[in-house]
C-alpha cells in the first residue's frame, strides 16, 4: 500500500526511513541534517566507513536513537534544467533503495521528496516519478510512505497518486 503523510520524517515508527543525502553521506541541511541530528552521532560515524554514494545509488545504515530500524541514505540528481539525466537519476535513487529495503527484509519505508529542495527539483515531475516507481514495488511491501513536510507538497502527492495507478520505471 502507498500513502501520503505530512509531518517530520524523523519520527516515524517503520522499519526504514530514506534519506535525501548529499554523496558524502557525512550530513547536510534538510531531511539530511535532521535524521543525522535525530539518529544520533553514530550515524555519520557509521556512514564515514561507507565512502560515500554516487547520485542515484543507495547505502543502509542502522537507525541509531531513530524510532526506525535503518536509515536508507541515497542521493538524488542536482537539477540542471532536465537535460543532463535527472529524471532517470532520480528513478535510480527510489529504486535502489526499495530494492536495498528488500535485501534487507525493510516491510515498511517512508520517502521525503528526494531532490526536490535544495537540489531544486521541480515538486510536480519529481513526485510524479516517486509515485511511479513506488507503485512498481507497492506489492512487496506493507507500506511505502510518502512523507511530506507540508501539506501543499502533500497535496501534489496525492494527486499523483490518483492519477498513477500502474507501475512504469
Ligand atoms: N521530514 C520530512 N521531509 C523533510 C524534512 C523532515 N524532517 N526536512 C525537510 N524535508 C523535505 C523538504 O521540505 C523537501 O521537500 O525534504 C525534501 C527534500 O529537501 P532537502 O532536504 O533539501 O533534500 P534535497 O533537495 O534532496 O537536497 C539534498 O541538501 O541537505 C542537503 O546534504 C543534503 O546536499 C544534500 C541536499
Amino acid at each position: 500500500m502507498i500513502e501520503v503523510c505530512t509531518g517530520d520524517i524523523t519520527r516515524l515508527d517503520v522499519d526504514a526511513i530514506v534519506n535525501a543525502a548529499n554523496p558524502s553521506l557525512l550530513g547536510g541541511g534538510g531531511v539530511d541534517g535532521a535524521i543525522h541530528q535525530a539518529a544520533g552521532p553514530q550515524l555519520r560515524e557509521f556512514n564515514r566507513g561507507l565512502g560515500g554514494c554516487p547520485t542515484g545509488e543507495a547505502r543502509i545504515s542502522p537507525g541509531f536513537r531513530l524510532p526506525a530500524r535503518h536509515v536508507i541514505s541515497t542521493v538524488g540528481p542536482v537539477w540542471h534544467g532536465g537535460e543532463q539525466g535527472e529524471p532517470d537519476l532520480l528513478k535510480n535513487a527510489y529504486r535502489h533503495s526499495l530494492e536495498l529495503a528488500l535485501d534487507n527484509r525493510v516491510r515498511s519505508i517512508a520517502f521525503p521528496a528526494i531532490s526536490t529542495g535544495v537540489y531544486g527539483y521541480p515538486l510536480v515531475p519529481a513526485a510524479e516519478i516517486a509515485i511511479s516507481v513506488m507503485r512498481c514495488f507497492e506489492s512487496r511491501f506493507d507500506l511505502i510512505l510518502a512523507c511530506c513536510f507540508s501539506q501543499s507538497v502533500a497535496d501534489v502527492y496525492e494527486d499523483a497518486l490518483e492519477r498513477i495507478a500502474d507501475c512504469s520505471e
